[in-house]
């Protein structure tokens, strides 16, 4: 009813309209058998930046429950291959060239399962996509610094994995250190934008950042200082906001 978009509109409608949204996201995903409502998102990105293109291979991180996937596969088609990885079990694909394993994309091991999975000789992949998130503790910097870690590591992993002038997609919750983050994935990519697809509820404090022609310029250790250490007790939140400080100190010192 589009009275309700008038200027006049009230909180308590404007949260009906976006109820609407949401729920035409999530209908139209059961309607198209999408596993998830989030294939909207990366469709959009696609049409807007050309990140996947027929033929290539994608890596996609933090890929459960398989929307991205389902999309990057229907991009690739059949002479492209589409690997997934998640901490949560993804069902099977009906397609040979869509493969997820299950496990945690910041340990080696799983690095390493992941190469022996990429069907050429150099053991490269054309594009890296990440939608990963991070476990949520309510605590804002917090999840803001988990996001930042996650993606960090999704960046460095793009730098290992991807050809040069290979794409990367990564979502990250946004906060104060978004900044930095968008200048590191510049030293890796010719270009880099930071966006928010319609497909994004409005209230989420998400965005994408989009990072177009990997350079070919290897990881340096001096931007793996920035990443949280991963510590066994991951969910102490004093310990994290302890990391937070050093890495705010570090920032300060640049
Ligand atoms: C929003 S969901 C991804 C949705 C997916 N793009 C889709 O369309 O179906 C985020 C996922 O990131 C995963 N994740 C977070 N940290 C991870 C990690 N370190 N390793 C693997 N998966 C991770 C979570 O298990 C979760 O399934």
């Amino acid at each position: 009813m589009i009275h309700y978009l008038g200027e006049t509109m009230g909180r308590k409608d404007k949260r009906w309209v976006l109820q609407r949204k949401r729920d035409f996201y999530y209908k139209l995903a059961k309607k198209l058998k999408y596993r998830s409502r989030a294939s909207f998102k990366l469709m959009q990105l696609n049409e807007k930046f050309n990140i996947i293109k027929p033929g290539k291979i994608v890596l996609d991180l933090g890929c459960a429950p398989g929307g991205w996937m389902q999309v990057a596969r229907e991009i690739v088609g059949d002479k492209g291959f589409v690997i997934g990885i998640d901490l949560q079990p993804v069902k099977p694909f009906e397609y040979d060239n869509v493969v997820a394993i299950k496990g945690d994309f910041t340990l080696e091991e799983n690095l390493n399962k992941i190469r022996e999975l990429i069907p050429n000789e150099e053991k490269k992949v054309d594009v890296v996509i990440s939608d990963a998130s991070p476990n949520i503790s309510g605590y804002w910097d917090v999840d803001h610094a988990r996001s930042i870690d996650l993606v960090t590591t999704a960046l460095q992993i793009a730098t290992e994995m991807l050809k040069e002038r290979g794409n990367f997609v990564a979502k990250v919750f946004y906060g104060d250190m978004v900044d930095d983050y968008v200048n590191l994935v510049k030293k890796y990519f010719e270009k880099v934008y930071i966006t928010k697809p319609q497909a994004s509820r409005k209230e989420s404090a998400e965005v994408y950042v989009i990072a177009k022609r990997y350079t070919g310029k290897k990881w340096e250790e001096e931007d793996r200082i920035k990443r949280i250490e991963k510590s066994e007790n991951e969910d102490n939140n004093e310990l994290l906001a302890k990391k937070i400080k050093e890495m705010r100190k570090l920032k300060s010192k640049k």
